[in-house]
């Protein structure tokens, strides 16, 4: 039996090569390994205040992107989150299991309410709840993120575990996995700042939908250091950054990328670099264009994966109110 896969990606700001070279992309590469179930997760997306127009439309974009990416509807689900009402019910029943300490150590809560202050929901408090229904939900044995989400899928767990402890054998317990290379690519104005789709400046990430001087001029801007060596070095973020993204699309390893580049100025292996992201990027590009030629493809795709997904959702959720005493 292979192992079930379940991740999530927000349809909020501009889908970035951060997800893509830490999640997406991996998402796509082990479809035929993993039973795997995708999800746009638009609840989540709504914990700070969206445009709902926009939103509906990023709905549609990030689901494309995915298909784009290379996650196969035939042999993948792909649904929105809100499609499925499970969701939010688990994630009720679960608000009244974990402990409020646990959410309290949450570090992304604590960095995204210090930016918006007395703005805050009690949603985006409650984030990692409806994260932790969406992954039992599915039986999940594995989800594929970046390092930013590692706390949560842990913390998704830590629930799973409680409640089996509280109400007998209900949840699998689901465990993060987290590449090796990439699982944290920085913002290129500021290599000491996540790569974040939230982050407003023009200059601080590569998106995938960016045309090839959009991509080129974000690179040349890119923030470096004074040095002049082009090597792996993480204490000298800015650099390291931009090479772990030319390792990431080229696929050479580290040796053949400093040899390649040894003796050479920023500017050259920027430019370089340009179009290795560019060139990396283009089918994806292509494959997004031609699929929302088609109206109402995507449209269907997300019905059908909405459907396949509801019955596992519902069967978990009136397993896990049977158990509570509930109905
Ligand atoms: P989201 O939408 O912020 O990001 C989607 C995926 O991209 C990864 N990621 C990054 N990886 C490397 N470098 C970066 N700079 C970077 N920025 C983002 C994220 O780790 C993620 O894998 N809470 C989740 C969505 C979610 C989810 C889930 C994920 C909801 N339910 C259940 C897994 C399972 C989020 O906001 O991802």
């Amino acid at each position: 039996m292979k192992k079930r896969v379940f991740s999530g990606i927000q349809p909020t700001g501009d889908i970035h090569i951060g997800n893509y070279l830490a999640a997406i992309r991996h998402w796509a590469a082990m479809q035929d390994k993993y039973e795997n179930i995708f999800c746009i997760v638009d609840l989540h997306a709504i914990t700070v205040p969206q445009e709902p127009k926009v939103l509906k439309a990023k709905i549609r974009e990030v689901s494309g992107l995915l298909i784009a990416a290379g996650i196969d509807p035939a042999r993948s689900i792909l649904f929105v989150q809100s499609h499925v009402s499970a969701h939010a019910e688990l994630a009720w029943l679960l608000n009244c299991v974990i402990p409020m300490g646990w959410m309290q150590r949450m570090t992304q809560f604590k960095d995204k309410s210090q930016k918006q202050r007395e703005q805050v929901t009690v949603g985006l408090f409650d984030y990692p709840s409806l994260m932790a229904a969406d992954i039992l939900l599915y039986d999940t044995d594995v989800v594929p993120v970046g390092e930013d989400q590692k706390q949560h899928v842990e913390l998704a767990r830590d629930t799973a575990q409680r409640f089996n402890s509280i109400y007998g054998e209900t949840f699998v317990l689901p465990e993060p996995m987290i590449p090796d290379v990439g699982a944290r690519i920085m913002g290129l104005d500021d290599p000491m700042k996540k790569m974040s789709k939230s982050e407003s400046g023009s200059g601080h990430a590569i998106n995938l939908l960016d045309p090839p001087e959009v991509i080129r001029g974000k690179i040349m801007r890119a923030t470096t250091d004074s040095l002049r060596e082009i090597r792996f070095d993480e204490n000298r973020p800015g650099i390291n950054n931009l090479l772990t993204i030319y390792q990431l699309f080229s696929g050479d390893n580290k040796a053949e990328i400093e040899s390649r580049f040894e003796g050479k100025g920023y500017a050259d292996f920027k430019k370089t670099l340009a179009e290795v992201v560019t060139e990396g990027l283009r089918p994806l590009q292509e494959r997004y264009r031609e699929l929302t030629a088609e109206p109402g493809r995507i449209d269907a795709i997300l019905k059908d994966g909405a459907d396949r997904a509801r019955p596992a959702a519902e069967k978990t959720l009136k397993k896990v109110m049977d158990k509570i005493g509930l109905g």
